[in-house]
C-alpha cells in the first residue's frame, strides 16, 4: 500500500455537474469525475479522499485538517478561486502542496474569473479540459510528491 494520499476537494455549485450549465461544464457529473479519479488513483498507487462543500468554512476546516493525514490536494475551488482569501490563507497556513484545477478556461471567461487567489500559493493551476483538468492536475500532483 502507498503512503500517498490525497485529498480531492470540490467547490461550491459543483455537485450540480451534469446539470449545470453543461454548455460550459459538460455532462459529466461529480461522481464520475471522482470515479476516474479513483480509478487514476489506483493505478498510480495512491489513496484518495474526495470532498464536495458549498461552504467555505467547511472547506477551511477540511484543509486545516489534511496538515496531519495528507500529501497534497487536489482542489477545484469553483466560485471561491476569484473571492476567497481564507481559502488561501488556509493553504499558506497548512503549507501542503496544491494543484488547482478547473473544468473551464478560467482565462477565456469572463474578466472577473480570471484572477484565483489561489493560483500564487499552488504547484500549478490546469484548465479548460473539462474532467480531463482533474486527471492532468491528479498526474502532476503525484509526480510533485514523488520527485
Ligand atoms: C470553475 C470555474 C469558476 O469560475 C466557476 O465559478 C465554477 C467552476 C470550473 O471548474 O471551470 O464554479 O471552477
Amino acid at each position: 500500500m502507498s503512503s500517498l494520499k490525497v485529498l480531492v476537494l470540490h467547490g461550491p455549485n459543483l455537485n450540480l455537474l451534469g446539470l449545470r450549465e453543461p454548455e460550459i461544464y459538460g455532462s459529466t457529473t461529480l461522481q464520475d469525475i471522482n470515479a476516474l479519479l479513483e480509478a487514476d488513483a489506483a493505478t498510480l498507487d495512491v489513496s484518495l479522499h474526495c470532498f464536495q462543500s458549498n461552504h467555505e468554512g467547511i472547506l477551511v476546516d477540511k484543509i486545516q485538517a489534511a496538515r496531519e493525514n495528507f500529501s497534497g490536494i487536489l482542489i477545484n475551488p469553483a466560485a471561491y478561486t476569484h473571492t476567497s482569501v481564507a481559502l488561501r490563507d488556509a493553504f499558506a497556513a497548512v503549507s501542503l502542496p496544491v494543484v488547482e484545477v478547473h473544468l473551464s478556461n478560467i482565462h477565456q471567461r469572463e474578466a472577473f474569473r480570471h484572477h484565483s487567489y489561489i493560483a500564487p500559493i499552488a504547484i500549478g493551476q490546469i484548465c479548460g479540459f473539462g474532467a480531463e483538468s482533474y486527471r492532468l492536475g491528479l498526474r502532476a500532483l503525484v509526480q510533485y510528491l514523488r520527485t
